[in-house]
């Protein structure tokens, strides 16, 4: 049986860059990779949709109220076909409808639809490009984990020479094939991710616990969900929204997380083990509201099972394991220490304190195996840093099989 092709949505919006997108097509093409494109209507009043409809053989999508032919709503249908949503070229508008959620035309619905990665591919004048309210739409994209194929510096159809330029269709293929590539590295894999902090409870209105948000851990689920990993999320208390096509298991002691991570162990390939497990509970847990006086001057505590090494006791060769490793000093050697008394596979490291780590949006990770030199990351968006910390784990889970 041959495996069924793989479907981009080209997005095409007004730039000048325009012509560009009739090669992106022939390139997605060439690779095998069935295209829909999808033009804006300002994009429709420069080059006609039937261009892009002979070119890729399905018609351009650019009117979201057109009576659909098949009794479905089209955005959505196109949002659960697509593995890959390219916008090529991407004009200021675009990038600026996408970072605030505006959705007002097809393409501008489907990037909010759809949950495949996004490849944006901006072209406009050099002053647009530059200006800070362009970079800071980019910037919140890629936090928000669309990649992008940087525009180019060149001569631009305005007569200046500047940056701004599309990039090359064949830069911007090879970029899409490489997010498809990706997107099912981990198909057939089974990926247990852990997030968020745990809360060891005093009574019902007390509780001992950290500032973990989860957001790393959600990005880490997010992410194997992305690679065709099934996924299962342990988390412990956090306001973020599970990534859609994770399995969640909400906890909110260490003791019940690690309940849902030992029946899910069995299963699971790999382990990442992002969670800020309380390393105490209380002793005397109080099951209504104490008063205050109740309370002698020291709260007795109790260790709670530390995970990371139990699972490490049971795992069998095949399973990989990631430990992380939250230090405010000496971040290194204690990742390292930890690694090798949790028989880890890998460990994830990063300072905490002074406004990084906890909370952040951003990240900036050591990554270390049992040997070999430490991958340093420097500062990502969390979403950034979740896809580094794959790629690597993808690199060891390839070591173990040779
Ligand atoms: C000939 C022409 C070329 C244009 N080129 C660009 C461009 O390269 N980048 C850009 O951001 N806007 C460009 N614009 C302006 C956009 O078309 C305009 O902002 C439009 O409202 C964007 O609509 P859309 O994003 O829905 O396609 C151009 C306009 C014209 C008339």
């Amino acid at each position: 049986m041959t495996a069924p092709t793989k479907k981009v949505a080209l997005g095409v919006s007004s730039s000048i860059g325009i012509y560009k997108a009739c090669e992106i097509v022939r390139g997605f093409q060439k690779a095998g990779v069935a295209v829909q494109v999808v033009m804006t209507p300002n994009a429709a009043r420069l080059i006609s949709p039937l261009l892009f409809s002979s070119l890729a053989g399905t018609k351009t999508i650019v009117d979201t109220f057109e009576e659909p032919e098949e009794r479905s709503i089209k955005h959505i249908a196109l949002a659960k076909e697509i593995a890959l949503l390219c916008v090529a070229p991407a004009t200021a508008n675009v990038i600026g409808k996408f970072a605030t959620g505006v959705a007002d035309d097809f393409l501008s619905t489907l990037f909010l639809a759809a949950s495949a990665p996004v490849l944006i591919a901006p072209a406009m004048n050099e002053a647009m490009y530059l200006d800070p309210k362009t970079q800071a739409n980019m910037a919140r994209l890629r936090a928000l984990g669309a990649e992008f194929v940087e525009a180019e510096k060149g001569y631009l159809a305005c007569g200046d020479t500047g940056w701004g330029r599309l990039a090359e269709p064949e830069t911007v293929v090879k970029e899409g094939l490489r997010i498809l590539g990706r997107s099912a590295s981990l198909k057939g894999k089974t990926v247990l991710v852990t997030a968020g902090p745990t809360r060891e409870h005093l009574d019902p209105v007390r509780f001992l616990s950290n500032p973990s948000s989860g957001k790393m851990g959600y990005e880490l689920a997010r992410e194997a969900v992305a690679r065709g990993a099934t996924t299962i999320l342990v988390s412990g208390p956090t306001t973020l929204v599970p990534p859609c096509g994770a399995r969640t298991e909400m906890v909110v002691t260490a003791a019940e997380m690690e309940k849902a991570c030992l029946k899910a162990f069995p299963k699971a390939d790999v382990v990442v083990m992002a969670a800020a497990v309380s390393d105490f509970r209380f002793k005397d847990p109080k099951g209504r509201k104490a008063a205050k006086h109740a309370f002698g001057a020291a709260l007795p505590i109790e260790p709670t099972t530390d995970i990371l090494a139990l699972l490490g006791r049971k795992k069998k060769p095949g399973q990989l394991l990631v430990g992380f490793a939250a230090e405010t000093h000496d971040v290194v050697a204690h990742a390292r220490r930890k690694m090798a008394a949790k028989n880890a596979d890998l460990m994830v490291a990063n300072t905490v304190g002074g406004g990084r780590g906890f909370g952040t949006e951003t990240n900036a990770v050591r990554i270390l195996a049992p040997s070999g030199p430490v991958q340093e990351t420097g500062l990502l968006s969390k979403r950034e840093a979740s896809r580094v910390i794959f790629d690597r784990i993808e690199a060891q889970l390839e070591k173990k099989r040779r």
